[in-house]
């Protein structure tokens, strides 16, 4: 078994810690808009300050390609930081590697912070260019990853670096890494995946690992469209991926060599088109209008749904399981989001979620607080529901 290193594992008292955080968080005008992200930054940032360590934080924002993009500069989210930390001594250095930031970095004294500007205004950051990683490796004697959102890329600050200082996970990543390792590699079982969203192409490899792991896989979205498309249904004007007829196919026998029971929707609330206000239909999944799209869940099927939830004893949930942007199409995935929250508040589930779309609809639903886990992790969420090994964190483990 492998283990994962910690802060543990590094003395880190007078040392300069390099820390790589998810700064990539939206700014408007100067000002950090949602600031979950910073506030998850902080437990570790306090346990290093804590220690007397000379923290350095490095993150990215945005995708400015290796150019300076004003607009995409850390120094607001600096800002930010000190709100959370006022009693902190936190500093910013308009560069990332080079003179000013190394001269910065000799100059902390135990306990203060400083920020480096965005990673990704350097043009090796992404490519993990040797310069970037010895850069970055002069301004610090430890390193520490606490970004699991960003551990799918092999980045110089994310991965080089891990392999050229003496490195550990942050508490944020240890929390995320042990919370997802619970909910799939050695879960509770039934276990129960709903997964939903507009594109089977875009999930299609989660969907082939999950159909040889969970037990129930509930399909939502327009992607259920197309597997109702593959069963010879009618769905009307509904949006759907003909060319994946095949594949999905491929993915139902699967499933039934698996054991893994396919959860469709049995019925549907259809419009003529995806607007708010516009008349909508309920009706059985093979009953539905040749002029009408499906754009949410039935009653009937989220009856199911809290069935089947009931009966499991882990949820994990990536995506919405109607057109949830445009009420009333939120109703669906609102109704059946609220039954895992009741269930995990009551102790009879445990609940993760995460991934795009998702925090936004299970905020929306006003479940997000009650489920066990909500990961803030985007892609690096979905290659871990794919089952692939993630760059930055193969790189903090050992044995
Ligand atoms: C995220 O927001 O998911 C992470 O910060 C990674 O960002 P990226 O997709 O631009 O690498």
């Amino acid at each position: 078994m492998k283990k994962l290193r910690s802060l543990e594992d590094l003395g880190v008292a007078g040392k300069r810690v390099l820390v790589r955080v998810d700064f990539n968080v939206p700014v408007q005008n100067g000002r950090v808009i949602s600031d979950t992200r910073v506030r998850q930054a902080v437990p570790t940032l306090t346990e290093l300050v804590a220690k007397g360590a000379k923290v350095i934080v490095a993150s990215h924002m945005g995708r400015p390609k290796g150019e300076i993009v004003p607009e995409l500069s850390l120094e607001p989210v600096t800002q930010s930081l000190k709100t959370h930390m006022p009693e902190t001594d936190i500093s910013f250095v308009t560069g990332t590697i080079g003179q000013a930031a190394k001269t910065a970095s000799y100059a902390l004294l135990p306990g203060q912070i400083l920020v480096l500007e965005n990673l990704r205004f350097l043009p090796g950051e992404e490519c993990n260019d040797y310069d970037v990683i010895r850069g970055l490796a002069q301004l610090a004697d430890l390193y520490v990853d606490d970004a699991f959102s960003c551990a799918h890329r092999a980045h110089a600050s994310i991965e080089g670096i891990a392999k050229y200082l003496p490195s550990a996970a942050g508490r944020l990543m240890a929390r995320e890494i042990d919370s997802l390792s619970r909910a799939l590699e050695n879960p509770a079982r039934p276990l129960t995946a709903v997964i939903g969203g507009s594109k089977i192409s875009t999930k299609l490899g989660i969907l082939e690992n999950l159909v040889t792991n969970v037990q129930n896989l509930v399909i939502g979205g327009a992607m259920a469209n197309t597997f109702l498309l593959a069963d010879g249904l009618g769905i009307g004007t509904s949006l759907c991926e003909p060319d994946m007829v095949g594949t999905v196919k491929r993915i139902k026998v699967k499933a039934e060599e698996e054991g893994c029971e396919l959860i469709l929707p049995s019925d549907a609330v259809t419009a003529p088109a995806l607007e708010a206000g516009i008349d909508t239909r309920t009706v059985g999944i093979d009953e539905v209008p040749a002029d009408q799209m499906i754009l949410d869940l039935g009653p009937k099927s989220v009856a199911r749904l809290t069935n089947v939830f009931a009966d499991s004893k882990t949820v994990i949930w990536n995506g919405p399981l109607g057109a949830f942007e445009v009420p009333p199409f939120n109703d669906g995935t609102k109704a059946a989001a609220r039954q895992v929250a009741v269930l995990t508040a009551s102790g009879e589930l445990i609940s993760i979620a995460g991934g795009g779309d998702t925090v936004a609809a299970l905020e929306a639903a006003g479940s997000a607080d009650d489920f066990s886990y909500v990961s803030m992790a985007g892609g690096a969420f979905l290659e871990w529901l794919e089952g692939r090994a993630l760059p930055g964190v193969a790189v903090l483990l050992d044995g």
